[in-house]
């Protein structure tokens, strides 16, 4: 049985890219695997968050995870900040990583950009996720592709601890699905869609509504050739819907473009509309069961406990090793 580990940020509703490129896979891996699910409330607060929405979207995060198919009974799901853990060997992987390692990571360079205060959290974020992943012992780390810089990053950071300390943390593996591990912005096919996007057109939601996917997808920038055809480089509009379309139908995209040869992109839009709607509403369904109930705050101080005396374990070792535990050796 190998350790499965994945977070998702509370910034926001989460989006239909999260949804296809990882969060799908999560409930897969449950049955023959033990997993950690996390809402990773620290790692959001790199940018500032409103207190009242990020407490509020870390529940509703919470519920999706379960809506989505996240067993409490395979899997354990908790919140980052409830198991101190994470920032006490987060403090300790800062101290083995380099600064220019970090300011070379893709997503610091993105968020820093044109910013007049950048804090330092946004910097030192790499290894706050290398402590998530290597307290748990975690082989594989299902995840979209705009986080595999990160995992090759702990992957460093866990090999350099073990070479200079002790050997006690498993190096993990990034899992990347070959399909759709970057599902792009509606607006501006050329950028990956994120839920934290100004433009909410830009990206599905998961809690959006029939009329809002239909509208948005309708809208989505395309081309004028009016051909529905996979061509990354020149239709990314197109060939975006096509992946979406494909992974929410479970159809191949060769089928899918056959079955709309000849017809415009009204047609082919309306039936990604339909196809995004079909696995969003059964969701959305039990998302609301999930947040009304109070079993959300049992599931949630349990996952929080167990999470904890698997990760207490691994941060005693390191502090064992690094010589920070005064009765321990
Ligand atoms: P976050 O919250 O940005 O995204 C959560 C997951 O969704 C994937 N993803 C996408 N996949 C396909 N298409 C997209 N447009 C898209 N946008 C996001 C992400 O790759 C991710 O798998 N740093 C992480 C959170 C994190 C984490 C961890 C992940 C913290 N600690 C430990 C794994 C293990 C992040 O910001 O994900």
């Amino acid at each position: 049985m190998s350790v499965i580990f994945s977070g998702i940020q509370p910034s926001g509703t989460i989006t239909i890219g999260n949804y296809l490129g990882a969060l799908r896979h999560f409930v897969g891996y449950q049955k023959e695997h033990e997993c950690y699910f996390c809402v990773v409330n620290q790692h959001a607060i790199t940018v500032q968050q409103d207190p009242a929405e990020l407490k509020k979207n870390s529940k509703k995060l919470a519920a999706l995870y379960l809506a989505a198919g996240i067993s409490p009974e395979d899997s354990t799901l908790f919140i980052q900040s409830e198991v101190a853990a994470h920032t006490k060997l987060g403090w300790i992987l800062q101290c083995v990583s380099y600064i220019g390692e970090l300011e070379r990571m893709t997503q610091y360079k993105d968020k820093s950009k044109g910013k007049e205060a950048v804090s330092a959290g946004l910097l030192t974020y790499p290894p706050l996720m290398a402590a998530d992943i290597l307290l748990y012992g975690t082989d594989f780390v299902p995840v979209g592709d705009d986080q595999k810089q990160h995992i090759e990053l702990t992957r460093d950071i866990a090999e350099r601890f073990n070479k200079k300390y002790r050997e006690i943390f498993t190096i993990p593996q990034p899992h990347i699905a070959k399909e759709g591990a970057r599902i792009m912005s509606l607006v501006d096919p050329l950028k990956k869609m994120s839920k934290s996007d100004e433009n909410v057109n830009a990206f599905i939601s998961m809690l959006d509504d029939e009329k809002t996917i239909m509208k948005k997808i309708k809208r989505a920038t395309t081309d004028s050739d009016g051909v529905v055809a996979y061509d990354k480089e020149n239709k990314p509009g197109i060939s975006n819907l096509l992946t979406i379309y494909s992974l929410c139908s479970g159809e191949p995209v060769e089928s899918l473009v056959q079955k709309f040869e000849g017809k415009g992109y009204g047609d082919f839009k309306e039936a990604v509309a339909n196809a995004v709607i079909s696995v969003l509403k059964p969701i959305q369904e039990r998302y609301e069961h999930y947040l009304q109930s109070s079993e959300l705050d049992k599931i949630l101080d349990e996952g929080a406990a167990k999470a904890a005396r698997k990760a207490d374990k691994m941060l005693n070792k390191a502090e064992r090793a690094m010589g920070l535990a005064r009765h321990r050796i």
